[in-house]
């Protein structure tokens, strides 16, 4: 069937791989990207598809509920792929409501049109939200996050996400809106905007500049390639079970203090630079607030269910990830230019 897929916030960093992805993939598809182009939203991330006819761009805020109905009507938009979202822990302890408006009220916002646009008949028409294991809160040294694990979001960030699942659900059951969920690991890869924790370190080791460790350094992280995620998209989208929801992760979990070392020793064999030397950067900050101590998914659902498994390695995915931050250094100087100088300082000045 001809589909018209809107998939929002696919100017970011996950958003860009899923858009190219469908584009190239899926000729006879239509893809539709709605973008408000915040601080993580880059058109540069897109720039080697952006020529190709089945790909559409609409700058567009999903708080501004008539420019979306606008979009629906002018695309006959047939799904969505939701990912548009504020995304930093960090900056959702500075400015929670921001994480309200986006997160939230724009997911309503995007409900609300879609249920709407698709009422004389839901059975046509998919609505996926993209969400995080954040929602399930903090596990201790052992076990694994399930799709029945209960929700216990424990920063703002993670209890908009939460708040924008729970409120999908309820359109499914509500409306009859037909949905589907998956909730991911943290993913890493190219395009990922170095406020998180491998490319804002990948960018401190290049500039030879302190690695902020948050507290004892052994909090634990179960990272994804951000390509395996837009695949896991993929499946989960075409063959999903209506109204389900899928967990997405790599069995891959690692402590802080051991990836960053990892990291520090693969930068200095890629930039020459002497054994050891950036692992002397490596600097012990003050905590970040409700810190959760450990992710990790198990993802044995969507492996039995629906066959995806991630294509790499860890240690594959993060060779790709350096070399490709070490081969566009003019996309992390235009990005950490400017508003990023100012962000940084602001967060980083009272950790010392
Ligand atoms: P990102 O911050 O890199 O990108 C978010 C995108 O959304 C940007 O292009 C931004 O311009 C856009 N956006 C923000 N507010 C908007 C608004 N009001 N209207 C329209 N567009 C807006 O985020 P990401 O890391 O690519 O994450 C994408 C999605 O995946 C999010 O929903 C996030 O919760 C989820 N997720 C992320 C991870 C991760 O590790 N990064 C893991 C699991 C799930
Ligand atoms: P981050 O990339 O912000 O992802 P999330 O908080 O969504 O998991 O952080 C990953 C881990 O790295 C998390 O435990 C916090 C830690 N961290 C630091 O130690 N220093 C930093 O400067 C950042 C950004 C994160």
């Amino acid at each position: 069937m001809k589909k018209n897929i809107l998939i929002t916030g696919g100017a970011g960093f996950i958003g860009s791989h899923v858009v190219r992805l469908f584009v190239t993939k899926y000729l006879s598809y239509n893809i539709i990207n709605l973008d408000a182009l915040t601080y993580a939203g880059n058109l540069e991330n897109l720039k080697d598809i952006d020529h190709c006819s089945n790909y559409f761009f609409e700058k567009v805020n999903i708080l501004e509920a008539d420019k979306l109905k606008q979009v629906f009507e002018k695309h006959q938009i047939t799904d969505v792929i939701h990912l548009a979202a504020e995304s930093h822990v960090d900056r959702s302890i500075l400015s929670p409501l921001d994480f309200v408006y986006t997160n939230v009220i724009g997911t309503v916002n995007l409900l609300n049109t879609a249920k709407e646009f698709w009422k004389d008949d839901f059975s046509k028409h998919l609505f996926y939200h993209v969400s995080t294991d954040e929602v399930y809160g903090a596990l201790g040294n052992t076990g694994f996050f399930t799709e029945t694990t209960p929700y216990h979001p424990n920063s703002p960030y993670s209890a908009s996400k939460a708040s924008s699942d729970h409120f999908v659900r309820a359109y499914a059951e509500t409306y009859h809106l037909q949905t589907v969920i998956s909730n991911c690991s943290n993913n890493y890869g190219p395009y990922h905007f170095p406020e998180k924790l491998i490319p804002l370190f990948i960018n401190n080791i290049i500039n030879k500049k302190p690695l902020p460790v948050y507290g004892d350094g052994l909090y634990t992280r179960d990272w994804l390639f951000v390509k395996d995620h837009a695949t896991a998209i993929d499946t989960v989208f075409h063959n999903g079970k209506i109204n389900d929801t899928y967990n997405i992760g790599g069995f891959n979990e690692w402590k802080n203090i051991d990836l960053v070392k990892l990291l520090c020793k693969l930068m200095d064999e890629k930039l020459g630079r002497n054994e050891g030397e950036s692992e002397q950067l490596i600097t012990y900050v003050k905590d970040r607030p409700g810190h959760d101590r450990r992710y990790a998914i198990d993802a044995t659902k969507i492996n039995k269910e629906l066959g995806w498994k991630p294509s790499v390695t860890f240690e594959e995915g993060l060779a790709q990830t350096i070399d490709w931050y070490l081969e566009n250094t003019e996309w992390l100087n235009n990005v950490t230019s400017g508003a990023y100088e100012k962000y940084y300082d602001n967060m980083y000045a009272n950790r010392g």
